[in-house]
C-alpha cells in the first residue's frame, strides 16, 4: 500500500524501513498489550517525510508484554528476510505466544516451520556475504578506499556490517547492494542507501592479489566439488575475480593434496618436546606408528592404538578415537575420554556422553550419522583412592594430539566443526578462546572450516540449582539445534 490510499484495517503501522525492528517491536508491543488482533492490523513500509503516521494505541498503564526469552533473536533475524509478509506473520507469532509460551519448541508446528526456514534462509545469505564481498580499490594513499558491490537475496547489510568492520578496521570500505549500503570510514560506520552496480569499480589492480591468495588458501585436501558448486552458486561468480581459476584448480586438485599433506609438520612442538623428555626421557619409544598412510578411520584408528606422541599413554587403559562414519558433515570435538570412555574405548559413553546424546536427540541431530571425537585421545587422571580424577590436558598435550585431530578431518572432510568447550576449542582453533562469552558463534579458521563454538556438555553436569540446570540445558539445546541448521546449510 502507498501513502495516501485506502486502509480498511483497524490499526496501519508504518515501519521507516525494511529494516526497522525497532520500529515493528515497539508497534508489536503497544498493539499485543491492547489485545489487537492480528487481522485488524496492516503493516506497511515508507521512508522519508511522506511516511504516514502510524496508528497506535498507549500501552495500558502496568501492562507488560511477556513472550519467551529467544523469541526476539529469532524474529530479529527472521525480520530480515524479504518476505513482504514477514511483519505481520511475526506479529502473529508473538499474539500466539502470548497463550502458548511452549510454541517455539514445537517443531512441527507450521509457524515456527516458517519461521526456522526464514532463519535458515537468513543465515545463508549472511554466510554468502561474508565469503563473497569482494573490495575493489579506488584512490590512492590518503584517498584510497575500497568497495564492493553484492547482490543479498535478503534484508542483511546492517546485519553484517560489523563482521566487515572487525575484519576490514583498517580500510576505507563501502558494500554497495541494491537496497543499502554500509561505509566505513576507519572510525564510523553508515548504513546508506541502496545503489546500482554501474556504482561500484569493474576491475582493479588487487584483482591479481586476490588471484594469488585464493589460489594459495585453495585446499585440495578437502575439496568436494559439489559441495563447492552448492556452496558457490553461479549468481556469485560474476563478482569473484577467482572464479575463472576455478576449473584449473580442481583439475589439479588431487596431486596437490598429496603434495601438501607430504609438507604437513609430523613432529611435534617444541614445547611438546620439553614436556616428553621432563616426564619420560627413558620409556619414550625409538619411533612414531607409521600412521601417514591411513586411508580410512578404521586405518587410523589402528595407528593410533600405538600413540606415543605425549606422555598420556602410559597411565591410560587405551587411546579412545573417534567413531562416527567416514563421510560425516560434522565433527563434535570433546576434551578427552573421561573414566568411562578409558575403559569402554569409546567417546561420550558416560556421564557427560549421556547429556550429549538426549540433547542430540531433543535437537533432532542423529548421533549414528555425526562423528564424534576428543581433542586428546588418551584419559589424563590424577588416582585419589580407587578413583581416577580428570585431570585438564595441557596445552602441549592438546598438539601432540592435533595431529591425530587434523587426519580425522582430513579424512572425513567436514563441512562443519562444534568445538564441545575450552580445550576443543583451543584444538581447533589453536588459541585459547572465551568460550561462555562466544558460544553460538561460527569461527571461519583459515582453512575456510567453520568451527561452532559451544560448552562441554559435563558443565551442565556440574550445575547443582535445578533451574539454573534446566536453562543451561535450554541452551545447549538451542545450540545443537543451530548446529543441525548449520550441517544442512
Ligand atoms: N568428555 C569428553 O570430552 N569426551 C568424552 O569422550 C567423554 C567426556
Amino acid at each position: 500500500m502507498q501513502p495516501g490510499e485506502l486502509d480498511l484495517t483497524r490499526h496501519s503501522v508504518w515501519l521507516e524501513s525494511e529494516t526497522d525492528f525497532a520500529g515493528w517491536r515497539d508497534a508489536a508491543r503497544r498493539l499485543a498489550l491492547n489485545e489487537v488482533r492480528p487481522e485488524d492490523i496492516s503493516w506497511h513500509v515508507a521512508a522519508g517525510s511522506d511516511r504516514p503516521l502510524s496508528d497506535l494505541p498507549n500501552v495500558p498503564q502496568g501492562a507488560q508484554l511477556v513472550v519467551p526469552r529467544d523469541f526476539i533473536g529469532h524474529a530479529e533475524t527472521a525480520f530480515c528476510h524479504s518476505d513482504p509478509g514477514r511483519f505481520a506473520f511475526l506479529y502473529r507469532l508473538l499474539w500466539r505466544l502470548r497463550t502458548e509460551p511452549k510454541l517455539l519448541a514445537i517443531a512441527s508446528d507450521p509457524d515456527i516451520r516458517r519461521l526456522e526456514t526464514m532463519e535458515k534462509a537468513v543465515r545463508r545469505d549472511s554466510h554468502k556475504m561474508h565469503a563473497f564481498v569482494r573490495f575493489r580499490k579506488i584512490g590512492d594513499g590518503d584517498e584510497e578506499h575500497y568497495v564492493a558491490w553484492f547482490e543479498p537475496d535478503h534484508y542483511i547489510v546492517e546485519r553484517n556490517a560489523d563482521f566487515f568492520v572487525r575484519r576490514f578496521t583498517g580500510m576505507h570500505w563501502t558494500i554497495l547492494t541494491p537496497y543499502a549500503s554500509a561505509d566505513w570510514d576507519g572510525e564510523r560506520l553508515a548504513i546508506g542507501p541502496g545503489a546500482v552496480k554501474g556504482d561500484a569499480p569493474a576491475q582493479d589492480d588487487t584483482e591479481a592479489l586476490w588471484r594469488t591468495y585464493f589460489e594459495n588458501i585453495f585446499n585440495p585436501a578437502r575439496l568436494k566439488v559439489k559441495a563447492m558448486q552448492k556452496e558457490m552458486p553461479k549468481k556469485y561468480w560474476r563478482n569473484l575475480p577467482e572464479a575463472s581459476l576455478i576449473p584449473d584448480l580442481i583439475a589439479g586438485a588431487d596431486k596437490a593434496a598429496i603434495a601438501m599433506i607430504a609438507r604437513m609438520p609430523t613432529a611435534p612442538a617444541p614445547h611438546h618436546a620439553k614436556i616428553q623428555a621432563r616426564h619420560w626421557p627413558k620409556r619414550q619409544p625409538a619411533g612414531l606408528p607409521e600412521d601417514d598412510d591411513a586411508k580410512t578411520i578404521a586405518e587410523l584408528r589402528e595407528a593410533a592404538k600405538g600413540c606415543r606422541r605425549c606422555p598420556l599413554w602410559r597411565d591410560a587403559t587405551q587411546t579412545v578415537f573417534g567413531e562416527g562414519p567416514d563421510g560425516a558433515k560434522v565433527i563434535f570435538v570433546g576434551e578427552q575420554p573421561g573414566d568411562q570412555e578409558d575403559l569402554a574405548g569409546a567417546p561420550f559413553v558416560g556421564p557427560a556422553g549421556r547429556v550429549f546424546d538426549a540433547i542430540l536427540d531433543d535437537a533432532g541431530v542423529d548421533r549414528q550419522k555425526v562423528y564424534v571425537t576428543n581433542a586428546v585421545k588418551h584419559f589424563k587422571f590424577e588416582p585419589r583412592g580407587k578413583r581416577r580424577i580428570h585431570s585438564k590436558p595441557n596445552a602441549g598435550e592438546v598438539q601432540a594430539c592435533r595431529w591425530w585431530l587434523d587426519r580425522e578431518f582430513g579424512l572425513i572432510k567436514p563441512n562443519l566443526a562444534v568445538a564441545l568447550g575450552a580445550t576443543a576449542a583451543l584444538s581447533l582453533l589453536g588459541k585459547a578462546i572465551p568460550v561462555t562469552k562466544i558460544r553460538g558463534q561460527v569461527i571461519e579458521r583459515e582453512d575456510g572450516m567453520r568451527v561452532f563454538i559451544t560448552i562441554h556438555p559435563s558443565f551442565i553436569l556440574r550445575i547443582r540449582d535445578r533451574a539454573d540446570k534446566e536453562a543451561e540445558q535450554e541452551r545447549f539445546l538451542d545450540d545443537m539445534k543451530q548446529v543441525k541448521r548449520l550441517m544442512a546449510a
